[in-house]
């Protein structure tokens, strides 16, 4: 969601630590094991439900337009956009893996990989994106990250939400 006040998107995990100061705990760091474990459960309880982001208000409508910008802009040493790989060549083979398409990604995160043997973040997988290309990886929860997340959610509108899901 977008806050009206600031403008800014608010991912489940940053409203998962605004409760937790409200209620007088202290705010679980981005990327640790608990605030991954606390954001799989709650997301889960939305399992079956479609993805429905709405874009309204002005603060939304420009998360969406740079969330998109950078989705399409080039970057890295490979010059190559998230749109080159997940639109453009999905369903193709990079490195013996089938390259996903942008729709319905969202909706199985935070996941289980394999690779990791952990459960971990959608964001998590922007920064290896970023890092397969060249490109500087971003941190957690920045505000590029969160803008793109914006926009790859509202692609995956009307897909059931799968939490964690499973990928190798
Ligand atoms: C060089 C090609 C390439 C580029 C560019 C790239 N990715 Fe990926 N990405 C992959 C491959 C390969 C995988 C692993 C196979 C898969 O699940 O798609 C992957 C996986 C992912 C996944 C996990 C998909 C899932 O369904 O679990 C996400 C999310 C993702 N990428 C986001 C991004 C974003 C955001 C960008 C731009 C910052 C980006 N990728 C740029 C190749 C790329």
């Amino acid at each position: 969601m977008v806050n009206n006040k600031t403008g800014q998107v608010v991912t489940t995990q940053m409203r998962l630590n605004s409760c937790r100061v409200e209620n007088h705990l202290q705010p679980l760091k981005y990327g640790s094991g608990s605030m991954i474990a606390l954001d799989t459960y709650f997301t889960s309880l939305s399992n079956g439900m479609p993805v429905d982001i709405k874009v309204q208000g002005p603060g939304a409508v420009k998360a969406f337009e740079e969330g998109k910008a950078n989705y399409f802009m080039k970057r890295g040493q490979l010059n190559f956009s998230c749109a080159t790989c997940h639109v453009a060549y999905a369903g193709k083979y990079l490195r013996a893996q089938i390259i996903s398409p942008l729709l319905g990604q969202s909706a199985h995160y935070p996941t289980y990989r394999a690779a990791w043997g952990a459960v971990n973040t959608f964001e998590k997988r922007f920064q290896g994106c970023d890092k397969k290309v060249g490109a500087m990886p971003q941190k957690l929860e920045s505000v590029n990250y969160r803008n793109l997340e914006y926009f790859m959610s509202y692609i995956s509108n009307g897909i059931k939400i799968n939490v964690p899901g499973y990928r190798p």
